[in-house]
């Protein structure tokens, strides 16, 4: 296998990897001063979707490799687009459990979606209301710092020593103005707490810690979140509308066609063990045939048919076959 590759796909941890990775180009080469905290470790999310089993050979093909490790290298976010069930979101949470990078932020896009939710939210008014009650109580009110929490962008742009994982899930769902106002924040690798800021010149007010996205307490210096690593940010697309210019160009884009032969026997082996790809091969093959058609049949369909069989239906063929295909049909709710 090729040297240059940090991440390499074969679903085994290998967190020194990481250190392997060199500098950023001068370009993309941040100054957030890092802060001693540990990396909050992965989660459930990250192993239900990768399977339980790895060791698994590759599930992603060479020239995918080659994109993924080149937005490491770059610094830059990677976009990645493809049908529903071509496996996108589970990249963000392959390259976090491999390289050892921790609990992925996940920000999922929807229409109403602005840059501010995955910035950080202030909680004006119940710093409001304490503030009367502390008057009330005669006591000093609580800190600023109590009322920010940082979004899922605002987490992963915390100058960490390694970077973080940052999915922004279905950026095509987002109205037309996100894809703009976020490439500024990315490519800046910094944003503004105004309200931390105007207050940074008070006594005592330099640091404020703030609640990071997933509940940690950070410090946050002069107002400003400044980046050390960038982080690896994954924005996933199902194709549903085009990207401004300026965005794409900024991106390292990575088109995910729907897991076929190696990297389908693969994902089946993650999910039931080594060796599940041959005893299902009938289910597999019914599966990637069937969709000649151009119709859209997403990989959970065949790991739900692959699931059911066996626990119901181990010996009976017929049966297995009726089975399965109640759940392997194509995305789309008309009568078949
Ligand atoms: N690398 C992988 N290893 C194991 N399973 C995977 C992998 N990639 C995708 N899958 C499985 O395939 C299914 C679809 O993947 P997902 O990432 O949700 O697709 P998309 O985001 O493109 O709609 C999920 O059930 C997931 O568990
Ligand atoms: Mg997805």
């Amino acid at each position: 296998m090729d040297d240059w590759l940090i991440y390499r796909g074969v679903g085994a941890p290998d967190p020194d990897r990481i250190h392997t990775l060199p500098p950023p180009p001068p370009w993309r080469a941040f100054s957030g001063e890092p802060l001693p905290d540990p990396v909050p470790p992965i989660d459930a999310s990250s192993t239900r979707r990768l399977g339980s089993r790895v060791s698994a050979p590759p599930a992603q093909d060479a020239r995918a490799l080659d994109l993924i490790n080149a937005a490491l290298y770059l610094r830059r976010p990677l976009l990645v687009t493809g049908e529903p069930g071509s496996g996108k979101s589970t990249l963000a949470h392959s390259v976090a459990y491999e390289l050892g990078l921790g609990r992925v932020l996940q920000w999922p896009v929807v229409s109403r979606t602005e840059l501010k939710d995955g910035l950080y939210t202030y909680d004006a008014i119940g710093r409001l209301q304490d503030a009367q009650l502390a008057e009330r109580e005669q006591r000093e009110p609580d800190d600023i710092g109590r009322y920010i929490r940082l979004g899922p962008l605002g987490t992963a742009l915390l100058p960490t020593r390694r970077p973080r994982v940052l999915l922004i899930d279905e950026l095509d769902k987002s109205d037309i103005d996100l894809p703009n106002d976020l490439l500024n924040v990315v490519e800046e690798g910094e944003f503004a707490l105004p309200e931390l800021e105007r207050a940074a010149d008070r006594p005592g007010q330099r640091e404020v810690h703030v609640l990071s996205h997933d509940g940690r307490r950070v410090p946050v210096r002069d107002g400003r979140v400044r980046c050390h690593a960038f982080p690896f940010v994954v924005m996933t697309s199902n194709g549903e509308r085009d990207f401004p210019a300026p965005l794409l160009r900024r991106c390292i884009h990575l088109h995910l066609d729907p897991p076929r032969d190696e990297r389908l026997a693969a994902m089946v082996q993650a999910h039931f063990g080594a060796g599940a790809d041959e005893g299902n091969l009938d289910l597999i093959s019914r599966f990637t045939s069937e969709d000649g058609d151009g119709e859209l049949r997403p990989t959970d369909q065949l790991l739900n048919a692959i699931y059911l069989t066996q626990h119901t239906v181990r010996t009976d063929p017929a049966r297995r076959e009726e089975i399965a295909g109640l759940l392997m049909r194509p995305l789309d709710t008309r009568q078949r």
